[in-house]
């Protein structure tokens, strides 16, 4: 039989197990972001006829923790190979863009960054990109570097040129310390929209609001005060 000192540590366990689980059903899921998909484009002439393809598509998975992707959407052809040796051999540059908006007009515009052919040809195609978002999640930049200190006039077979062994990395530029009363104003109208829900949605009782703690402390005054009684009845026997 339950001893009313074993119930009573029961229903204290109940009472903290409810608050506990109230307490934590509000906290957001600020950890979700959606993961995005930029395009990424490439040249191998510097010279003016800007002839950008596609190269393949960065992913990022999350920019908090710096997790992103790269996927080359062809290996280089022939063609591609041709044109990335005649720029390495004049010292020209090799290039790449991501276009990050296109307006009304259809005219697009994009970050882009540039390195030595040279670099591209002797690393075997190993690079890494960097893209730089603030903290709205736009693209600020991007840059490329190749996996070699500098240019040794290497002879780099074909073989070694057709398949990109590229790493990404995300980073965040954090605004200074400047006002932002845009971001503020906003803030200001959203808290005053929440209260405003607040009150539309909160208008039950008392006892509708807090029933779930009332009622255990309701039974547990119940349960210790007939306990008292037995213990009472027993001695005036
Ligand atoms: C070509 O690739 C092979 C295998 O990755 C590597 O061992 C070799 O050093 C590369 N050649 C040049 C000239 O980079």
């Amino acid at each position: 039989m339950a001893t009313p000192s074993k119930m009573l540590s029961f229903f204290v366990g109940l009472l903290l197990l409810n608050a506990f689980c109230f307490a934590n059903r509000d906290i957001p899921d600020d950890e979700f972001e959606g993961s995005r998909t930029l395009v990424l484009e490439h040249s191998f002439q510097s010279g003016l006829a800007d002839q950008f393809t596609k190269r393949g598509t960065i992913v990022i998975h999350s920019l908090k923790e710096s997790k992103a992707q790269f996927t080359a959407s062809t290996s280089l052809s022939p063609s591609d190979i041709d044109l990335l040796r005649s720029s390495a051999q004049t010292d020209g540059l090799y290039r790449v863009r991501i276009p990050i908006k296109t307006s009304n007009d259809g005219i697009a515009s994009y970050v882009s960054s540039a390195t030595k052919a040279c670099g591209i040809v002797e690393s075997g195609l190993k690079d890494e990109i960097t893209v730089n978002f603030d903290q709205s999640g736009e693209v600020l930049g991007v840059s490329i570097r190749a996996d070699v200190s500098s240019c040794a006039g290497l002879d780099v077979p074909d073989t070694n040129l057709s398949q990109w062994r590229t790493a990404v990395e995300v980073t965040t530029t954090v605004a200074g310390p400047s006002p932002d009363t845009q971001t503020y104003i906003e803030k200001m109208k959203r808290d005053e929209q929440e209260k405003l829900k607040n009150q539309d949605g909160d208008n039950r009782s008392f006892l509708g609001k807090y029933w779930m703690y009332i009622v255990p402390v309701v039974i547990m005054m119940v349960i210790m005060s007939s306990a008292d009684q037995q213990a009472q009845g027993g001695g005036g026997r």
